[in-house]
Formats: C-alpha cells, sequence, structure tokens
C-alpha cells in the first residue's frame, strides 16, 4: 500500500513535470539577409545583430501567458536575390514563424512582403529604404531605417551645402535600392541647385565601371551619386581613383559599411555616404553594444546589426504587450509600438515607417569611418 502510495507521487510528479515541459514554447523568429555572394558581410552582420538579441532574450528568460517561451532564430538566405526572397519568404511561413526580420535589400523585401502579408506575420526591415516597400497598404509590412525618400534628399542638401557640389553624374545598380536612391537623389539634387549631367545604369553583380566611369570623366561631374551595395561600390570608388576621375563618390547606406575600406582601397577617402538612422557613437546604446557585438563575433559590426537587433526585441516588445505567441494578435499589437533600443525609440506611422527617423553622413580617413552630420527627421 505504501508503495503503491509513493509510485502514486512519484507518477504525479513525473506528469507534473511532463505538463510544465510542455508548458514551455518554442517560438521562431525568422531573419532574412544576403548571407552568399558579394554582399554576404553585410547579411551576416544583420544575422549577427539578431542572433545577439535572440541570446541575450533567452539568457534572461521570456515569459508570456504564463508559459516559458525560448526563441530560436530561423535565418535564410536570399542571397539579395528577388525571386529566391519569395521562396525562402514561403519558407518562413511553413516553418510558422512568429515574425521575420527582413529583408535586408529593397529589391528583396518588396515582394516578400506579399507573402507575409498573406500568411499575416509581421515582417520588420532592418534596411530596406525604398519608399515603396510600405507603400503597398499591407498591415504586416514595417522597417526601423529612414527611407531613401529622406536619404536622397539629405544626401543630396549635405553634396550641395557642405561639399559645395555644383554638378554630379548618377549611376544606379538597376535593383529597387539603387534605382530608387538615385530618383530620390536626382530629384533633390535639382531643387539643391544642382546640375544632374547624366545617368546611367549597371548591376549589382558588375566588376568592371571603366566604360561608364571613362564617359563621366569626359563630363568632369563635381560628384557622383552611386546607388548601390558596397560590394560594388567600394570597385566602383577604386576604379575612379584609378581612371583619375577627380569627383566626390556618394553613396547610401549600401556603400556606408566598414568592409568598403577594403573593397574600394585608399579610394575610401574620397566617399561620402549616408546610413539611414542615427550614428552608431550617437545611438543610446552604441557604444555598449558595439561592445558586446565584438565581444561575441570578434569581428567589427558594418552597418545594420544594431537594427535587426531592435527589430527582434521590438517583436518580442509586441509579444509581451499581445501577452501571446499567436502571429495574429502580435501583428495586433505592432502598430501601438513605443520601444527604446540601441537605436533610439521606434514608433511607427501608419505605414510602417519610423515616425521619428534620422540620416547620418559619414567619410573615411585613413581606413577609419568618420561621422560628418546627422539630420533628423
Ligand atoms: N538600404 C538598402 C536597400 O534598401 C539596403 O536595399
Amino acid at each position: 500500500m505504501k508503495q503503491s502510495y509513493r509510485s502514486g507521487l512519484v507518477a504525479a510528479a513525473a506528469l507534473a513535470l511532463s505538463f510544465a515541459a510542455q508548458a514551455d514554447e518554442i517560438v521562431q523568429i525568422g531573419h532574412v539577409a544576403p548571407l552568399t555572394g558579394g554582399t554576404a558581410h553585410l547579411g551576416k552582420d544583420s544575422e549577427n545583430g539578431a542572433r545577439l538579441a535572440v541570446e541575450e532574450i533567452n539568457a534572461r528568460g521570456l515569459s508570456i501567458g504564463g508559459k516559458r517561451v525560448t526563441l530560436r532564430l530561423d535565418s535564410q538566405d536570399d542571397a539579395g536575390d528577388p525571386r529566391t526572397a519569395t521562396q525562402v519568404a514561403q519558407k518562413l511561413v511553413d516553418d510558422k514563424v512568429l515574425g521575420v526580420v527582413g529583408h535586408l535589400n529593397s529589391g528583396t523585401s518588396i515582394p516578400a512582403s506579399r507573402i507575409y502579408k498573406d500568411a499575416g506575420i509581421v515582417e520588420i526591415s532592418q534596411a530596406a529604404t525604398n519608399p515603396a516597400y510600405t507603400q503597398q497598404g499591407f498591415n504586416t509590412t514595417y522597417r526601423v531605417v529612414a527611407t531613401d525618400a529622406q536619404q536622397g534628399p539629405a544626401l543630396a542638401a549635405y553634396a550641395a551645402k557642405s561639399l559645395g557640389v555644383k554638378t554630379v553624374a548618377i549611376v544606379d545598380d538597376s535593383t529597387a535600392y539603387g534605382q530608387g536612391l538615385a530618383d530620390e537623389f536626382g530629384k533633390a539634387a535639382e531643387t539643391s541647385g544642382m546640375k544632374v549631367l547624366s545617368r546611367d545604369a549597371t548591376n549589382d553583380k558588375a566588376v568592371d565601371f571603366r566604360a561608364i566611369l571613362t564617359k563621366i570623366k569626359g563630363e568632369n561631374p563635381d560628384a557622383i551619386l552611386y546607388g548601390g551595395m558596397d560590394a560594388t561600390g567600394g570597385p566602383f570608388a577604386k576604379q575612379a581613383r584609378q581612371l583619375g576621375v577627380r569627383a566626390k563618390i556618394l553613396g547610401g547606406d549600401g556603400v556606408c559599411s566598414t568592409d568598403v575600406v577594403k573593397l574600394a582601397g585608399p579610394a575610401a577617402d574620397n566617399i561620402v555616404c549616408s546610413e539611414a538612422g542615427m550614428a552608431l557613437e550617437k545611438m543610446p546604446g552604441g557604444a555598449e553594444f558595439a561592445r558586446k557585438y565584438e565581444a561575441r563575433f570578434h569581428q567589427p559590426l558594418q552597418v545594420y546589426a544594431p537594427f535587426s537587433y531592435d527589430a527582434v526585441y521590438i517583436i518580442v516588445d509586441a509579444m509581451k504587450r499581445a501577452n501571446s505567441t499567436d502571429a495574429a494578435k502580435v501583428l495586433a499589437a505592432m502598430p501601438s509600438t513605443d520601444y527604446k533600443g540601441v537605436i533610439g525609440e521606434t514608433s511607427f506611422t501608419a505605414q510602417g515607417d519610423l515616425k521619428h527617423g534620422a540620416i547620418s553622413v559619414f567619410s573615411y580617413k585613413d581606413g577609419k569611418k568618420i561621422l560628418l552630420d546627422v539630420v533628423r527627421m
């Protein structure tokens, strides 16, 4: 009798334990960026930021609706390619992720956004700046960077006022980002009093820019706006110098990385570029974040890590406010986001853009990135 009473107790305890185990829940957070190809270093940087957030949140412990929740990062490679982007978006939907930090490029975020919208899953892009991304009327589409409707004019104003640029040539990489930034810069250049001498297009896999640069050299502009990423922008700046082009090379966030110094060589000193957010050194938690990042990953951060880090925290913040791990409830909590993180205070407009963005302008000197100006939106 005594024995069976004891085994009953043991059974009850085992049952309680198994209930406790069942109460634990794994929640998957998607992340998408190019993890292969020329901009893999930018995608990896973004993934590292998201991973750091997931690891911290798990280490601290997360309880939602009375359940212990463990986050798992489901990171996918879209190779910066629009078609691959829709395939990995579908994979993340099939994996039942609660939300997605991604994609990194406008050219991938825009086509993928319809898939997340149809699935009712929140998508927060850590880097997509083309205005069209959030103009599709989707309630799932958010971003934590400013747009090129802000970045283009800020860069044009800096070129006109602070660099004394009077004439510009414009080149884009034929992507949604490159073309969009070139368009926005071009419009603002005209209204800032600069003369746009020419517009040319290359592509995001190009390695040889000498034909375009030789043509532009003949136009003798004060500056060239390059709409594209650092993988092409760096060599573009390098070849411009080799050809004796005197123009400053202007770029957006895609060019404004740590590694552009390796890609452009000494010609990096001729680049002036912007980030579609607050400069790391001016972010409230910037210095601490950089320290944590370098301690964990043993490399300097590139550009997007703080943005993907905060994007994970913003999804978790919505989860906490919804007190639910249901994707629809988390999505419903997104519009009332007011989150203070590393990148500053994040709250969203009705269409999913930042209410208070910033554009930071940088140059490079002896391989170091130097902050020149910050424009708050
Ligand atoms: N800002 C870049 C884009 O939108 C990364 O593609």
